[in-house]
């Protein structure tokens, strides 16, 4: 079992029957009562191994949502909020949320808001749940389509990232949890990179998703509320967001696969107005071509696109604010790239006459 301190609570990266979650079941949460909140999916795939497996959770309540990011909603909080209430829920209980970043998000909020907050634990389902949400205590749903403009930061009391789950999630959503994944790895380690890009998809292990975890986790510590070095995470998403928010109501894109047309992206940009090597740009690019389906834009799309941009809220002033690479392993935050430079870079590479 691998464990990683954070803030106030430790994450934890192994087998949940190696995991410290029956001792903290039986010793912090002896008398409370339990409930799990599972979408539909992590409900059939996950929860019974929990229920069966420790006995201070065979009697727990359980709560289902419906799957899907389209789901991270208010009214979907608000039927929680009544079924929490109509168990007589306490602040000395207790609420597991067990599922993706959207359960994970979506449970800490409804937790952290919950009768001014009630202790919950966090086990991450998905990858990317395990290696990009797992970390840094933000909790939040969507409105009106904007992604995550109501939460809270609130910490878990544990955090249980057991790879054995990832045998039932979809391919591509292991492929969009790798594209976090490879962004840790251009932030902080040539290393981490190396075996990220190379790794077998059927069988990902717990050093790997730990590794992922520390890289994001050591970042958060030093810069909770992300004035700095925080900012290194959105690496790939000034790009990815605006292509992710554009496609949204035509064709909508998964986050992870926009991320990675992102990284692509800003790599070049790095390349040609900054100091990235061609040798890093070609291994950037290969790589994401190579696990990535071809993004292509029309001229039509380029100036919507460019315009989200301008409204990232990541934004100060008139200037678009990016993540500059130097080389894999080594970024440096608040990068700004003109507009010709950035509509330059999305030609070359999304268009195809
Ligand atoms: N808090 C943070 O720091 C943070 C960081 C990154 C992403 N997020 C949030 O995470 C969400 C995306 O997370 P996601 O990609 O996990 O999406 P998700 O939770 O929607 O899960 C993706 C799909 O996989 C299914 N699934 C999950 N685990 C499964 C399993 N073990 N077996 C079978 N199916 C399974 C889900 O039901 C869903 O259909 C977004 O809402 C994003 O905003 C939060």
């Amino acid at each position: 079992m691998i464990q990683i301190p954070s803030e106030t609570y430790k994450i934890e990266v192994g087998s949940l029957l190696e995991s410290s979650l029956a001792d903290v079941l039986n010793s912090k949460f002896t008398n409370s009562k339990k409930v799990i909140l599972a979408d539909e999916n992590t409900f059939e795939h996950c929860v019974s191994f929990l229920t069966s497996n420790f006995d201070a959770l065979s009697n727990a309540e359980i709560v289902v949502i419906p799957a899907g990011e389209e789901n991270k909603t208010l009214e979907i909080c608000s039927q929680v909020w009544e079924t929490l209430s109509d168990y007589h829920i306490q602040r000395s209980d207790l609420l597991i949320n067990v599922g993706g970043g959207m359960v994970t998000d979506m449970g800490g909020f409804i937790a952290s808001v919950y009768k001014r907050g009630i202790p919950f634990i966090n086990i991450p389902t998905s990858l990317l749940a395990m290696v990009d949400a797992s970390a840094g205590g933000k909790t939040g749903i969507d409105l009106n389509h904007f992604k995550n403009q109501l939460g809270t930061f609130a910490h878990p009391e544990l955090v249980i990232c057991d790879p054995e789950f990832l045998q039932t999630l979809p391919k591509e959503e292991l492929l969009w949890g790798q594209a976090e994944m490879l962004k840790h790895g251009i932030i902080a380690s040539t290393e981490h990179w190396d075996a990220v890009k190379k790794m077998d998809l059927e069988s990902i292990d717990s050093t790997i998703i730990a590794q992922s975890v520390t890289i994001k986790n050591d970042i958060v510590l030093k810069d909770f509320k992300e004035q700095a070095d925080r900012k290194k995470l959105n690496l790939g998403h000034t790009i990815g967001h605006a292509i992710e928010g554009f496609m949204l109501d035509f064709n909508p894109l998964p986050h992870g696969r926009c991320v990675a047309h992102g990284i692509l992206a800003e790599s070049l940009l790095a390349h040609k107005f900054g100091t990235l090597s061609q040798a890093d740009f070609m291994e950037i690019k290969a790589t994401i071509e190579n696990l990535y389906p071809e993004l292509v834009l029309t001229h039509e799309q380029l100036d919507p696109i460019v315009n989200l941009m301008q409204q990232d809220k990541k934004n100060r002033g008139n200037e678009i604010n990016f993540v500059g690479i130097k080389g894999i392993g080594e970024v440096i935050i608040d990068t700004t790239y003109t507009l010709s430079e950035i509509r330059e870079v999305l030609q070359q590479l999304f268009m195809r006459s």
